[in-house]
């Protein structure tokens, strides 16, 4: 069913704000999603109505903030088809949930293990393994990406090993917008017996996996793609790796009894939770994950693909443009660069206009090194987005064209 965006576009009261005199376009998705008014109620009925710490007081407050919290987890389980409540992990972010698992990781790995990382990821699926395999001497080996921005499969076919312990791949480029093979990653690892992590951060604001078909071991992403608020996220653990991995951070909520001489910690989740928790940013989640699944996943990536396919025909009629990511299977991020101009000059002149895009490295470096660039212009774009900002972004990249060459 075609998605009614102009309805859509009330809900984001952002929307209506003109940036530079103009109105804004906003085309940085795959940094942080806009917020609909359900999200920023939610935020707000929290603070307004029932503001209290969780898990800890007998109080009604307590109780009803404790129950609201628990309610957004069980939205999660279920969204993503999580087989227990106790495997999603509330965390502050993807970047959070890596982390977790790479420090977890540092008490089963030692020299001779290895582990695969793909050529397209974020930094943030990058240092903390390679923080791992300094601290553990396991090796740190790339799985390669071709011209097209693809993953080379028969390159991970020969990489994959008995020495290799874990594999870590995002869902989704944030660079480039390739939407990886998890499926066959997944079960070729399984082979091994090594573990898979998949960066969700980009995926889940475009289809809704299903973690248990996926069999995946490890599935993190954030809130804030998903039009929900910053500073939450979760960690997806198959019950067996959670119960292994040590606790990442000591603090309350994570125990079940302290003493000076031993501590026992809490049962799954709150093992992984110490602490107080993002408490309203759990609760909206809960809400941003309603509301995506009130508008359907499926009238998203339709209309989401026909802004892609549209904008890609559009900004390639532009003279020395070229696009990075032209694999078959991608989602509506477009990374360019126009021949001869720096991206950054492109997007001081689109904002000029009220478009906001991403440019740089997109904290994906090795991306760039790949290509030899120092950057691209990226418009990524969200199921709020129409075609008539796509035309505003052509004419906006044509003009900033003309006025740098
Ligand atoms: N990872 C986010 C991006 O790609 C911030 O822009």
């Amino acid at each position: 069913m075609a998605l009614n965006v102009t309805q859509i576009r009330e809900d984001f009261p952002i929307l209506k704000r003109e940036v530079n005199g103009k109105p804004l376009v906003y085309l940085d998705n795959a940094a942080t999603s806009q917020k609909p008014k359900q999200v920023i109620d939610s935020i707000s009925h929290y603070y307004t109505h029932y503001n209290a710490n969780i898990h800890r007081g007998v109080h009604t407050l307590s109780q009803e903030a404790t129950d609201a919290y628990e309610q957004a987890r069980k939205k999660i389980q279920k969204h993503f088809n999580i087989a227990h409540n106790h495997e999603v992990i509330f965390t502050s972010g993807t970047t959070d949930g890596i982390n977790l698992v790479a420090n977890g990781f540092s008490s089963f790995l030692k020299t001779g293990n290895e582990v695969l990382v793909s050529a397209m990821e974020h930094h943030s699926n990058i240092v903390p393994w390679q923080m791992l395999c300094e601290k553990t001497g396991a090796q740190l080996k790339v799985i390669p990406m071709s011209e097209e921005g693809t993953l080379i499969l028969d390159e991970y076919d020969t990489l994959l090993t008995e020495k290799t312990k874990l594999v870590f791949v995002n869902h989704i480029s944030n660079a480039l917008g390739t939407i990886n093979p998890i499926e066959e990653i997944i079960e070729k690892a399984h082979t091994y017996g090594a573990a898979v992590l998949v960066d969700g951060a980009q995926s889940c604001s475009h289809i809704k996996p299903d973690l248990q078909a996926l069999d995946v071991d490890f599935y993190v992403t954030s809130a804030h793609k998903m039009c929900g608020p910053t500073g939450v996220g979760m960690l997806y653990g198959k019950e067996e790796w959670l119960h292994k991995l040590p606790p990442y951070q000591g603090g309350g909520e994570m125990i079940a009894e302290v003493t000076f001489e031993k501590t026992t910690y809490a049962d799954l989740p709150h093992k992984f939770e110490a602490g107080t928790p993002n408490i309203a940013g759990g609760i909206a989640f809960g809400t941003a994950i309603d509301y995506l699944n009130e508008i359907g996943f499926d009238a998203i990536a339709q209309h989401e693909s026909q802004l892609l396919e549209y904008a890609t025909a559009e900004l390639l009629k532009i003279r020395g443009l070229r696009i990075y990511g032209t694999g078959k299977d991608k989602t509506s991020v477009i990374s360019f660069n126009l021949e001869g101009i720096h991206p950054y000059d492109v997007g001081t002149i689109l904002d000029k206009l009220g478009i906001a895009v991403r440019t740089g490295h997109h904290c994906a470096q090795p991306i760039m090194d790949f290509y030899k660039i120092p950057g691209t212009v990226r418009a990524s774009f969200a199921f709020y987005n129409t075609m008539e900002e796509v035309d505003k972004l052509v004419d906006a990249v044509r003009q900033a064209q003309n006025m740098l060459s």
